[in-house]
């Protein structure tokens, strides 16, 4: 069976073809950093037009590199929620329409579900159970994945996202959107030992995230240290390597204690985020200290791609899922509520 999936969820227009025999035979992601840059963040209508214009467009070019004519899609699969409405709408309608056109099955993938399986399509694939950490710009969640769809959430941000303040730090150290990579970059001429920022909330139990608070700290150790430092530059990358490593460290100190928890040592790692380099080792560090097994995707399928929406989708419309007619996409909508793709073991 093979599977286009189109994302449109947020800034990025993703296209892919995904093989059940081959595996993903071609994808491609267009960016629309350029379009958002110069007002330093997403303008929603701005990504919806932007969508209608390349979705199409990309569709072609990606088929032309699979080698394929639309005729040989089984299906289609599109990002469904959650995300900017009107971005979803473009992939939705598009995707739905297509698929009614080739007499094709249709479905609606949630996003982060997109995110937490993109790792399968690495070799060698996390196999279930394990303990998913999604780390993008709108979620950061701890998550125990029985099986597709089988999922409880385990802890979650109850303010901003993981990527969400890498974005708005780095506004705050003048850095241009999309400031994640951007601070990732200046930290790495950091020095990680001349301040130490907070790890929020690891001083008490449970699995719950606030990053909130840090972007606070550094604005405000910004202000203090630039007004009496002599190098201006080296401060700055001093205090983004101390947000960095503050964020990680949170990341990993929960993710050991969620891995701690549960009978799995398999942790995944998902979401803009984990493209972070220095966040991948410390992963990988920490699992092989708790004698555990750490897997990502590629830095290519961290960020939104149309490939996690092909496999995601896929997995579904095999095991016979899929959508009517009339579809309805969602700003808003919880994985737990997604119907498992075989019965959970004992959970539901
Ligand atoms: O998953 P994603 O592409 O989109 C959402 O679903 O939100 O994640 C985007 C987020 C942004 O906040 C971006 O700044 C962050 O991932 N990001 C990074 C890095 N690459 C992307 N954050 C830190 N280090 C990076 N290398
Ligand atoms: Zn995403």
């Amino acid at each position: 069976m093979r599977v286009l999936g189109i994302e449109t969820s947020c800034d990025e227009t993703g296209i892919a073809v995904f093989e059940g025999e081959r595996g993903l035979l071609a994808h491609a992601v267009y960016s629309q950093v350029e379009i958002h840059g110069e007002y330093g963040g997403v303008v929603p209508e701005l990504a919806s037009r932007d969508h209608v214009r390349k979705t199409l467009p990309l569709i072609r070019q990606v088929l032309e590199e699979a080698g394929l004519s639309k005729d040989c899609i089984d299906g289609v699969a599109f990002t469904a929620g959650p995300g900017l409405i009107g971005a979803l709408l473009v992939g939705a309608a598009v995707g739905r329409s297509l698929a009614w056109s080739l007499g094709v099955p249709a479905i609606g993938v949630h996003h982060m579900e997109g995110h937490l399986l993109a790792s399968m399509l690495e070799e060698p694939a996390p196999a279930f159970p394990f303990i998913a950490l999604l780390v993008s710009g709108g979620h950061t969640q701890l998550v125990e994945v029985e099986g597709i769809g089988c999922y409880r959430l385990l802890g979650q941000s109850l303010d901003d996202a993981a990527g969400e303040a890498f974005d708005k730090t780095a506004k705050i150290l003048g850095l241009p959107y999309p400031g994640g990579p951007a601070l990732a970059k200046l930290a790495e001429e950091g020095d990680p030992k001349r301040y130490r920022f907070p790890r929020p909330m690891t001083e008490r139990p449970g699995l719950d995230f606030s990053f909130s608070g840090l972007k606070t700290f550094t604005l405000n150790a910004l202000e203090r240290e630039m007004a009496k430092t002599n190098d201006p530059d080296r401060t700055r990358a001093d205090i983004a390597r101390a947000f960095e490593e503050a964020v990680i460290d949170t990341l990993v100190i929960k993710s050991r204690r969620a891995l701690c928890q549960s009978a799995s040592r398999r942790l995944v790692v998902a979401g803009g985020v984990s493209a972070n380099r220095r966040l991948r080792a410390r992963m990988e560090q920490m699992a092989a200290n708790e004698g555990g097994e750490v897997f990502f995707p590629r830095p290519a399928l961290c960020t939104d791609n149309g490939a996690m929406i092909a496999f995601a989708g896929w997995q579904r419309l095999r095991a016979g899922q899929a959508e009517p007619l009339a579809f309805e996409p969602r700003a808003r909508w919880l994985m737990e509520e997604l119907p498992p793709v075989r019965a959970c073991r004992g959970r539901r």
